[in-house]
């Protein structure tokens, strides 16, 4: 199979890991023009309130059917310039991003880290699970992103979140124990859209391995920080199993007997790839989970882990 949007290295990969048939899916989804979705802030407002309050001016809206979503069906001019989007009542994103948060049931009095947090989205998620209490902490590398991490946070009205902008590695060196850890790492974000996604050429094949020795970094200094009992939800937007199984498949090698692989605990997608090239992994692997790209989903990969005592 050959295509002019979609590098043949990449073909041929995803042939031998996910098959020919679900391949040619994948790209034809790829490709796809996506829906539009809203996803209510529950800090703001409730699913049926803001349809209500759309629709009186004009907009018309269809609710997902997994998560409480709303899809735009007719929108007579943007969204995002109406006062209920400037007033946080709700996100515009891909049904993927709500995964992560919601694999974790942090408390009101947890004490949480989103590692990676910029723009924010899954850190929002994660406020709206804890009713704005307990503590979270939204570390992010890249000074650039700062204003957007804040702007957002500041927008979807979540005040229990403490910005910290520094290389999520130093974070070992604080004593700091969590009881719960968002990793949604740097990726080369092969599962995303065409349309918002330029980057499937040769090039970026090489960046896989460079990525992945990042996020194996930014996994090992989570693990160090996360405290006994604790979980952690590591997530890729991509469908490179170097930033996926094969990642978890050797972080379980390393921490054989302190890990406890989690199912997600979310009824969509298919399970974790069991084998890489013909080389099997874990055993577990099946309770990771891959979501393919399809209408309002980009490719995505979860994995849930809980510290043992
Ligand atoms: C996939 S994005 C995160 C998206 C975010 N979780 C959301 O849902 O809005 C990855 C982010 O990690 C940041 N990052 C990369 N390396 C980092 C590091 N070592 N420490 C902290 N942040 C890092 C990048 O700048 C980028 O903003």
């Amino acid at each position: 199979m050959s295509d002019n949007l979609v590098a043949e290295d990449f073909i041929k990969r995803w042939e031998t890991f996910y098959g020919e048939s679900r391949t040619e899916k994948i790209i034809k989804n790829l490709k796809q023009k996506d829906q539009r979705i809203l996803v209510p802030n529950s800090l703001r407002t409730d699913q049926d309130s803001l349809k209500l309050q759309l629709e009186s001016k004009g907009f018309k809206l269809e609710p997902t059917t997994e998560f409480n979503g709303l899809i735009i069906t007719y929108e007579p001019f943007n969204i995002v310039a109406t006062p209920e989007y400037l007033s946080g009542m709700f996100s515009i994103q891909a049904l993927s991003s709500l995964i992560p948060p919601r694999c974790l049931h942090p408390s009101p009095k947890s004490l949480v880290a989103d590692l990676t947090a910029s723009p924010g989205i899954k850190t929002s998620f994660l406020a709206q699970q804890m009713d704005n209490k307990g503590t979270i902490l939204a570390i992010e590398k890249s000074t650039s992103r700062i204003p957007a991490l804040k702007a957002n946070l500041a927008r979807m009205g979540v005040w229990n979140t403490i910005i910290l902008n520094f290389d999520a590695n130093l974070f070992s060196k604080l004593d700091i124990p969590v009881d719960h850890i968002l990793l949604d790492a740097p990726c080369s974000g092969t599962g995303l859209k065409l349309a918002k996604n330029k980057r499937l050429r040769p090039r970026i094949l090489k960046d896989i391995f460079r990525l992945a020795k990042h996020q194996e970094t930014l996994l090992e200094t989570a693990w160090q920080r996360l405290k006994p009992n604790g979980s952690l939800v590591y997530s890729t937007c991509s469908l490179e199993p170097e930033e996926g199984e094969v990642q978890i498949d050797n972080f379980l090698k390393r921490h054989e007997d302190e890990v406890n692989l989690l199912p997600i605990p979310l009824n969509i997608g298919s399970p974790g790839n069991k084998t890489n090239w013909k080389t099997p992994l874990h055993p577990q692997m099946a309770k990771t989970k891959r979501i393919f790209p399809k209408l309002g989903y980009d490719g995505f990969f979860t994995a849930l882990m809980k510290k043992c005592e």
